[in-house]
């Protein structure tokens, strides 16, 4: 039987493949357009003894330096209805393909449930790894199963819902293979295909304040999932930077939680601190507000800007040319965190992954 294609590239820019638009190189680089592609490469002994990297849209990456490590690249492409149930339609899609092309074509088909999660960058592959979410929805809401490749053994496996570990901006993948305990998969699994469980009997999610706004702007009460689709696309595109334009890598910290004594402890020095109650008791911090309230709004070290519209996303203020640095992003990084710990007394949690 032939062997399905590997793409190897050697010594190849990553500039256009990091949503920053960070300057770096890797030095080794295979990309994969299929589940077999990736079993073979594992088989053949590519990845053995080497440590690997999986690259999806590079939307959630900081890279500091040229990359060692051998970059797995998803290219696999392909979406469908793959069966129905009573409640359900099942849908499946590439880990290659475009997170928003993909919303785009459920939303036109008929099949609602992802429209708040339009228009975050990357691909689908890694949206299972980071649980996107936006708008009161995260992706675990309409999450199906999804395909993977053990990258040690080139075995083809299956995930449901539940062994996936899901948390806020947190699944099993980000853990590294017996981290406290629990499950974890960090640089183990590849994955290649996502399938997703979009209701039969849709509402719309509309509890969040931005587009509670739009309801009362545009006096329509019962949207249908284009109306908010658009809704969501243009909130999105108001506030926060698109990285064609503007590099950057979405919400650069989590959303802090603290106890709810802690939260009145703050509030009574900073009574205009933005909070939510969560339903486990706890009470979720904006981190924007925060460094914000911190003056870093709009400001800047060397070429890592604060973005002025939304101060939790970091920006490249540099140019292709000359491009920020993986260290100057992290020195910003640093510094915010500094400052916002002096005045709150809570450490942020970086949200991208750091090579
Ligand atoms: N705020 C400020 N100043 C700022 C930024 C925010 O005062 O510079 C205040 C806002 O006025 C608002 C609050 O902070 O009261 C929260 O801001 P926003 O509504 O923009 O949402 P967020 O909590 O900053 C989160 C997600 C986003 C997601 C939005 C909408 C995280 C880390 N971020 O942002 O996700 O799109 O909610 O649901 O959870 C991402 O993860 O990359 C991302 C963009």
């Amino acid at each position: 039987m032939s062997q399905p294609p590997i793409l190897v590239q050697k010594n190849v820019s990553l500039q256009a493949f990091n949503t920053f638009g960070i300057a770096a190189r890797a030095h080794e680089m295979l990309v994969f357009q299929s589940a077999d592609a990736v079993q073979s490469a594992v088989t053949q002994g590519l990845l053995r003894d080497r440590a690997h990297f999986v690259l999806g849209g590079g939307s959630n990456i900081v890279l500091t330096a040229d990359v060692r490590q051998l970059v797995l690249k998803v290219e696999i492409s392909g979406m469908s209805l793959v069966s129905e149930t009573d409640k359900h339609w099942i849908v499946q899609v590439g880990a290659g393909v475009n997170w928003h092309d993909f919303v785009c074509w459920t939303v036109a088909n008929g099949w609602p449930g992802l429209e708040n999660l339009a228009l975050i960058p990357g691909v689908c592959g890694a949206a299972p790894v980071q649980n996107i979410g936006a708008y009161g929805v995260e992706l675990q809401d309409r999450f199906h199963a999804l395909d993977a490749v053990d990258l040690e053994t080139g075995r083809a496996f299956t995930l449901q819902a539940a062994q996936c570990g899901f948390g806020y901006r947190d699944s099993v993948f980000k853990h590294e293979p017996a981290h406290a305990g629990a499950m974890g998969l960090k640089g183990r699994a590849l994955i290649t295909q996502v399938r997703f469980a979009l209701p039969k009997q849709w509402r719309a999610e509309l509890g969040y304040l931005d587009l509670q706004k739009q309801v009362s702007a545009t006096g329509i009460t019962e949207p249908d999932a284009q109306q908010v689709l658009d809704w969501v696309v243009s909130i999105r595109r108001a506030k926060l930077p698109d990285p064609a334009l503007i590099g950057n890598a979405g919400s650069f910290f989590k959303n802090p939680t603290v106890s709810e004594e802690q939260c009145a402890d703050i509030i009574g020095r900073e009574p205009n601190l933005v909070h939510y109650p969560l339903a486990d008791g706890r009470i979720k911090l904006a981190a924007g507000w925060l460094i914000d309230a911190c003056g870093w709004r709009g400001k800047q070290i060397g070429l890592a800007g604060v973005y002025e519209k939304q101060a939790l996303v970091l920006v490249n203020r540099g140019t292709t040319a000359q491009s920020v640095t993986g260290g100057e992003v992290m020195t910003l990084a640093k510094a915010i965190q500094t400052s916002v710990f002096e005045r709150f007394g809570l450490m942020l949690e970086p949200e991208p992954e750091v090579i």
